[in-house]
């Protein structure tokens, strides 16, 4: 017994200086560190680790945990120049993270019995990283089950053709999942993942990567790019932004996606030509569809009715409908490259009272122009729709009509006032001096007597207050006023101050 317990003893020290045997348990606040084979054969009755692992050391090219079931604690390695495998047979819980980090030579990892990683893994520049046995061996009939984590995922630069390790049956709560940089990665699956990543980023993988995400419904922000194909049938909200940008993607469907916590980004796919979020009606920050080379329509976002931020649509759009879209908070601009763009329903719609935003434009320009070719609304003439300017204007000249009106007649009503006084005065004898007086225009015999046309009559001139064409004060164009608003992003201020001034429907304030 004592000879036993001292050879335990022992042996941990060798293994990490400051091992504490218990039975099958081997306990150590401090950690174990194995630098040899050696100091990992000395763990070989401890079943049970309490504390953290570290493999550590230049020399190591392999390294073989025998016997240990779990691991009570963190798994890592770093910095191990020359370690090529780390295999633990029997190895089936790790209670804390598994982090791999900078491990230029390491090809594989053993661990056929691993079932649960319940921290996150870890792993970031693991370049030859490509066989990865989770679990293999605990349901035969499954092929290659793999590990569930439990925590974050982050698999960043290794050399991994295969998720399939990954086990989301009864996955929950990641904070993170990054799969980024893998090269040789051509199929992401995460079938199994269905909620909780407050942050999923798959980009940067094998060129056209597979992304499978086929049990996700709700989600942080999520990021994909570099992908080939993106499959996300059941996403029915996010909390944050989404973003597919620089994809080889020929298509991106989100049958189910309602809400959008964040921005909607899609930009730089060059081979999109179909975007399709029929159910997206909400999206708490911005939309922005650009610079996708081959995406000419954007008609399967039907519903879409708010938008918080500013939605900017860019591309060589030769159609958009946007048929329920009323409530935008930012700003709504956009910008077609063909010639042929027709802005008609987008002004019609947005001159409709149920539609808000800070500014609205449409414009079709080519590349480097700022002239615009789209066609747009006009109002026909007996169409009492008018805008605002246009009411504006019509409300001022009749005003000015009015007053002109009432002057002359006031002035009329004067003279002809003085001109009964002056026939009282001098009898009949009266005559205007100067007048081409004509028989029956003016009855000059009878005193008292009305004149009943002023035809000839020479008014005094009419006094104009102001300059030819000069508004009244105290009102402003609309448009000046409108353009000095715009700021920043894809409007550009000079352009609508000057020369495409009248190109532009801007709508201000409304
Ligand atoms: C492990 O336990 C076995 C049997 O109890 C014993 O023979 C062996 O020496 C032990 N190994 C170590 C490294 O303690
Ligand atoms: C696991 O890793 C995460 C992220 O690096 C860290 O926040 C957490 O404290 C780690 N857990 C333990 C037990 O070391
Ligand atoms: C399980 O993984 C081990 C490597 O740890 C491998 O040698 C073995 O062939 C695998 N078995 C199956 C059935 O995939
Ligand atoms: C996944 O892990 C659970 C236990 O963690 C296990 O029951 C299941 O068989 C594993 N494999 C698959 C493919 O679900
Ligand atoms: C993804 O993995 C699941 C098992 O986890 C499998 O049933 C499914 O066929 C895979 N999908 C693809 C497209 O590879
Ligand atoms: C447009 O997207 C392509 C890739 O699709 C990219 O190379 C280019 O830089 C992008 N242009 C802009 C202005 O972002
Ligand atoms: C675009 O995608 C949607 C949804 O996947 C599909 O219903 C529609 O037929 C596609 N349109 C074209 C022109 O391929
Ligand atoms: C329209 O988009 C093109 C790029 O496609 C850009 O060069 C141009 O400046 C944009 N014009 C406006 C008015 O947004
Ligand atoms: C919308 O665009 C305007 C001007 O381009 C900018 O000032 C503002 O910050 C943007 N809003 C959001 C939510 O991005």
């Amino acid at each position: 017994m004592e000879s036993r317990r001292w050879r335990r003893w022992s042996v941990l020290a060798m293994a990490s200086l400051a091992g504490v045997v218990n039975g099958d348990n081997c306990a150590s606040p401090s950690g174990f560190t194995i630098e040899s084979q050696a100091a990992a054969d000395a763990l070989n009755n401890c079943s049970t680790i309490n504390g953290n692992v570290n493999i550590q050391g230049n020399d190591l090219i392999q390294i073989t945990l025998n016997g240990i079931e779990t691991i009570s604690g963190n798994l890592a390695t770093s910095s191990c120049a020359g370690l090529r495998t780390i295999t633990a047979p029997v190895l089936s819980q790790i209670s804390n993270n598994f982090t791999l980090s900078s491990l230029p030579l390491l090809a594989s990892l053993g661990f056929p019995l691993l079932d649960n990683i319940n921290g996150g893994i870890y792993w970031d520049t693991v370049p030859d990283l490509t066989d990865v046995w989770f679990g293999n061996l605990t349901t035969l009939s499954h092929g290659l089950p793999g590990a569930n984590v439990d925590g974050d995922i982050s698999i960043i630069n290794t050399g991994l053709s295969s998720l399939a390790f990954l086990n989301f049956t009864h996955y929950s709560n990641p904070a993170t999942i990054w799969i980024k940089g893998n090269q040789q990665l051509s199929s992401v699956n995460l079938t199994g993942l269905s909620w909780g990543s407050n942050s999923l980023a798959i980009v940067s993988n094998g060129p056209s990567a597979q992304i499978f995400l086929p049990d996700l419904r709700s989600a942080g922000a999520i990021t994909i790019g570099n992908a080939g194909h993106i499959y996300i049938p059941s996403l029915s909200e996010t909390t944050a932004t989404i973003e597919i940008s620089t994809n080889a993607i020929d298509a991106f469907s989100a049958p189910s996606l309602t809400n959008i916590g964040g921005s909607l980004i899609v930009q730089n796919n060059d081979l999109l030509d179909n975007l399709s979020i029929p159910l997206l009606t909400s999206v708490k920050g911005d939309i922005t569809i650009a610079n996708n080379t081959l995406l000419q329509t954007i008609n399967h976002l039907d519903q879409l009715w708010f938008c918080q931020g500013n939605i900017t649509l860019s591309g060589d759009f030769s159609t958009v409908t946007l048929p329920s879209l009323r409530n935008i908070i930012g700003h709504f601009h956009l910008n077609s490259s063909n010639p042929d763009f027709d802005c008609t329903t987008f002004d019609k719609l947005s001159a409709q009272s149920d539609w808000s935003s800070s500014s609205y434009s449409c414009g079709a320009y080519l590349p480097g122009s700022t002239k615009d070719l789209a066609k747009h609304y006009q109002a026909p003439d007996h169409d009492f729709n008018l805008s605002k300017p246009v009411k504006a204007i019509i409300i001022i000249l009749s005003v000015i009509l009015g007053l002109f009106v009432s002057a002359l007649l006031m002035r009329l009503y004067v003279h002809k006032t003085r001109v009964r006084r002056g026939s009282l005065a001098r009898s009949a004898s009266w005559t205007v001096p100067g007048a081409r007086v004509e028989e029956g225009d003016v009855e000059i015999e009878e005193v008292g007597v009305t004149r009943v046309a002023e035809r000839g009559d020479p008014l005094p001139k009419y006094e104009r207050v102001g300059k030819p064409g000069e508004v009244p004060p105290g009102y402003t164009p609309t448009e000046n006023a409108g353009a000095n608003q715009v700021e920043a992003g894809n409007v550009n201020t000079e352009t609508l101050n000057n020369a495409s001034r009248r190109r532009w429907r801007l709508c201000y304030g409304r």
